[in-house]
């Protein structure tokens, strides 16, 4: 391989000449952005000074191409000045950084006597130090020293091992390794500030010794300890760990990095793309990464979501900006009381484990003996129970004292049994599903892209994935998955950036005017838009939004917003095709909904919505919500709840329209409103913050639900549903609807007669289930109360709904 020509003639003639004459070499960091940096002979890489902050830079190497991702540092917990900082080949053959003229912070540590040494930088990436004297002899080379990434044929050896930034944006050492183990296996461990473990390959699986040493088992006995990506994307180790990245034969540019999320990737970059996209992944379940939610906190982990953690019932964020500081009890600790079984009470966590830090493992032990074990023991702050014989009879107990790795796995059979104090009742219970506080923007989200292989058996092994990942068989998986990732080589597989995002593109402005024949056929209006019915190109029917209002919008920012509306995908969520913006044109592509919206089934004379439809839109709309409110992505609050925005597919089914429109909210911009300086909203159903100047969450959408729900039960309108301006607002906090609810109800139980019959819309008839009903109607009163900690979440009330679902 050819060796550098420095784009620099100075550093030429420096370089490839003896440094008889004590000229040593060197490249300040002043200059380094106008004519000192150096690239690589054909200039893939370039070397020179990288800004990591402000007035700090580091020595690095990076692509040269945008977006000049880095793949090496020389000094990268040890930042030097913007001024008066050098790196220089001293004549005794070693190279020095320093920092602003007065302390060395880096050196390569080599010296020789001879004279004929040089630098060259080789378009593989490496950086070397060479002895040209008689026998030429490697003095140092970039490649022995890596920091969080590998380039193909860059060996990872036995005294080197790859460690993560501290996140996205700060490049300095984090808490994740990738190494060679004593026993000659390669591996990653999370090494935190207080605690470390190791989370691949995880131990029991070694143990258990299973087809060790063959397959996908690690071999211990080869101690040579390397491991190399050759130029194919072949990854080969000398513990026989072996995978092939999925564009594996072609030959392009890839890298393999330690992410700061503490996974290992394979990227691939074609020329002229400007985004690396993932070929590989070593750990496919995020959440059995360790370190990533701190003590006494819970990593879940929803496809479409990607990663979150959420505090433990009873206990809050110490840093609500820092998952993993993890949880601290909101309560005291138990250890001044005596421990009776009148202080504690037990709150069960279905599929919920916190991975190792057992504080003991007891055999033979029911579930009423580790209760008593936990109670005996100060600091017990609760214990994994399973029971594998018939009664119970050979439970096993773990207790725990530390509360570690925690994970929450849908479809895990067992749950973790949390030691609360017994006078604690304030707590909520669904902590574990709600009132997340999102990580903001720190650290770069990484999104997991699945791969589907050839179209027939792609589907088959995305079931066995899942079918393993729901019977937490992890380790199992990553071997599967590595393998169903890695085999095929053909490359035109489809890669599907996001499940969500297929299907979802930009139109133009002529496209959707031809579709809606020059927007003539109306079926909406509102939400800031006019909405058409079109036939797409591929004809399928679509709603056609036309917006009035973001008309002055910038189109990087509209384009933001509707992309993450896009990216939201739910049963009961209105689907988005597309957008088009187009000089002033904004337009939004949707799902068409064959029996239009809960409003107009509801006027309509011909009394369509039967009991079982009206109940399962109340339950769908909730479950829309919920995961509207709730997903930790983005927290998006709809604002705008009525039964014009409720839409009904063919089957009735409800999907919830009109979201993510109003200003998308975070927790903490939520909390001093500011994004609210215009009141939304449709007089009737709007919640009593609104009026009062009170904080804005997710609540307001509780309380429009609640409305709604009321006015399917009752077939009474609050209002005429006009949409309310900012100088009208005051006078439309409109309570009629619920006054006269309360009221029967009240009426009702004074006469001791059941109340719904009082309420029901007469267009049912005696035609409903009264169990439901209550249900349903005590539910909505609850959504309705003025005090917004008095109305339950959008999921407990999915939730509540859920459990009566099947009861008509
Ligand atoms: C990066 O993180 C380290 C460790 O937390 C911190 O000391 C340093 O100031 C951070 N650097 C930047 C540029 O934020
Ligand atoms: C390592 O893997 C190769 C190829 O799968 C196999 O032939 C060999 O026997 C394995 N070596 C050991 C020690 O397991
Ligand atoms: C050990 O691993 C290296 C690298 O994979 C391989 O070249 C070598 O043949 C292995 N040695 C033995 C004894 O298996
Ligand atoms: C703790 O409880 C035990 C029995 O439940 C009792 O014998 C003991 O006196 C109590 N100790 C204190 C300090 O209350
Ligand atoms: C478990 O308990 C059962 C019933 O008490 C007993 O028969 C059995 O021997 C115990 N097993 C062990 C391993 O202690």
């Amino acid at each position: 391989m050819a060796s550098s020509t420095f784009l620099l003639p100075l550093f030429v003639s420096l370089i490839f000449h003896n440094f008889q004459h004590s000229s040593s070499f060197s490249l300040s960091v002043e200059k380094f952005k106008e004519d000192v940096i150096v690239s690589s002979p054909k200039g893939k890489f370039t070397a020179g000074f990288y800004p990591v902050g402000d007035n700090a830079y580091c020595f690095a190497i990076w692509y040269t191409q945008p977006p000049h991702t880095l793949v090496w540092m020389a000094n990268r917990d040890q930042p030097v000045n913007g001024k008066r900082s050098t790196l220089s080949l001293l004549t005794t053959g070693n190279l020095v950084l320093t920092d602003a003229a007065q302390f060395m912070v880096w050196s390569t540590n080599t010296a020789t006597s001879s004279k004929q040494v040089q630098l060259h930088f080789y378009d593989t990436g490496n950086l070397v130090l060479l002895d040209n004297s008689d026998n030429v002899a490697l003095l140092w080379q970039s490649f022995d020293f890596p920091t969080d990434t590998l380039l193909p044929n860059q060996p990872l050896r036995k005294s080197t091992n790859l460690i993560s930034s501290r996140s996205g944006t700060n490049y300095s050492s984090g808490y994740y390794k990738l190494f060679f183990d004593f026993e000659n296996v390669l591996r990653l461990m999370y090494q935190g500030p207080q605690v470390s473990s190791v989370y691949w390959p995880y131990d029991w699986l070694r143990s258990n010794n299973i087809d060790y040493g063959i397959g996908n088992g690690r071999y211990t006995f080869n101690d040579s300890r390397v491991v190399v990506l050759d130029d194919f994307g072949y990854l080969v180790s000398s513990d026989n760990f072996t995978s092939k990245t999925s564009d594996y034969g072609m030959i392009i540019q890839r890298r393999l990095t330690l992410d700061h999320d503490g996974n290992v990737r394979v990227y691939s970059i074609k020329d002229g793309q400007d985004k690396w996209s993932v070929s590989g992944i070593f750990r496919r379940q995020p959440c059995f990464i360790h370190g990533i939610c701190g003590p006494s906190s819970i990593c879940s982990y929803e496809p479409a979501s990607g990663r979150k953690c959420s505090c433990l019932p009873g206990y809050r964020w110490l840093d609500s900006e820092d998952w993993s500081q993890g949880c601290v009890p909101k309560f005291q600790l138990w250890c001044r009381n005596n421990n009776t079984e009148q202080d504690s009470r037990f709150l069960q966590l279905p599929e919920v484990d916190f991975y190792g830090y057992d504080y003991g493992f007891f055999l033979n032990h029911t579930y009423q003996q580790c209760v008593n074990l936990c109670l005996r023991l100060c600091e017990c702050k609760g214990f994994q129970h399973s029971s594998s014989g018939q009664g119970g009879v050979n439970g096993q107990c773990y207790l725990k004292t530390q509360l570690l790795n925690g994970h929450r796995t849908p479809g895990y059979s067992r749950s973790f049994i949390l030691r609360l104090p017994s006078s604690m009742h304030d707590y909520d219970e669904n902590t574990i599903n709600i009132g997340l506080v999102c990580g903001g923007n720190r650290g770069v989200q990484v999104l997991e892209r699945p791969y589907v292989e050839e179209k027939e058996n792609g589907s088959v092994k995305l079931m066995m994935w899942f079918a393993s990942a729901l019977g937490g068989i992890e380790v199992v998986c990553i071997f599967m998955v590595w393998c169903f990732l890695f085999r095929k080589n053909n490359a035109d597989k489809q890669i599907y950036v996001l499940a969500a995002e297929t299907g979802f593109r930009k139109f133009s402005y002529s496209e959707l005017k031809q579709a809606t024949k020059n927007f003539s056929e109306e079926i909406g209006r509102g939400g800031g838009g006019t909405v058409y019915k079109g036939v797409l190109s591929d004809n399928r029917v679509a709603a056609i939004k036309r917006l009035h209002e973001v008309a002055n919008q910038g189109e990087s920012e509209f384009l933001a917003e509707t992309s993450i509306i896009g990216r939201l995908n739910h049963m009961n969520l209105i689907g988005m095709l597309g957008y088009c913006a187009e000089g002033k044109h904004r337009l939004l592509v949707y799902d068409y909904m064959e029996n239009g919206s809960l409003a107009q089934n509801l006027d309509s004379s011909s009394n369509v919505l039967d009991w079982s439809k009206r109940y399962n839109i109340a339950l769908g709309t909730a479950r829309g919500l919920a995961y509207l409110h709730e997903e930790c992505l983005e927290w998006i609050l709809h604002c705008d709840i009525k039964p014009q925005n409720v839409l009904l597919d063919s089957d009735y089914q409800p999907k919830v329209a009109d979201f993510g429109l109003s200003k998308l909210l975070n927790r903490n911009s939520n909390l001093n409103n500011s994004n609210f300086s215009r009141i939304r909203g449709t007089r009737g159903y709007m919640a009593p913050e609104w009026v009062f100047n009170l904080p804005i969450t997710s609540k307001v959408d509780v309380y429009s639900y609640g409305i709604v729900v009321l006015e399917m039960i009752t077939g009474r309108s609050p209002t005429t549903g006009v949409r309310v301006t900012e100088l009208e607002a005051e006078s439309h906090h409109d309570e009629r609807l619920v006054t006269w609810v309360r009221e029967k109800k009240m009426k009702a139980s004074e006469v001791g007669s059941t109340w719904v019959d009082r309420i029901v819309d007469p267009a049912l008839g005696s035609n409903y289930d009264m169990n439901q009903m209550e249900i349903l109607a005590t539910v909505a009163l609850e959504c309705v109360d003025e005090d917004k900690d008095v109305r339950p979440s959008m999921s407990q009330v999915a939730e509540r709904l859920q459990n009566h679902e099947n009861d008509s």
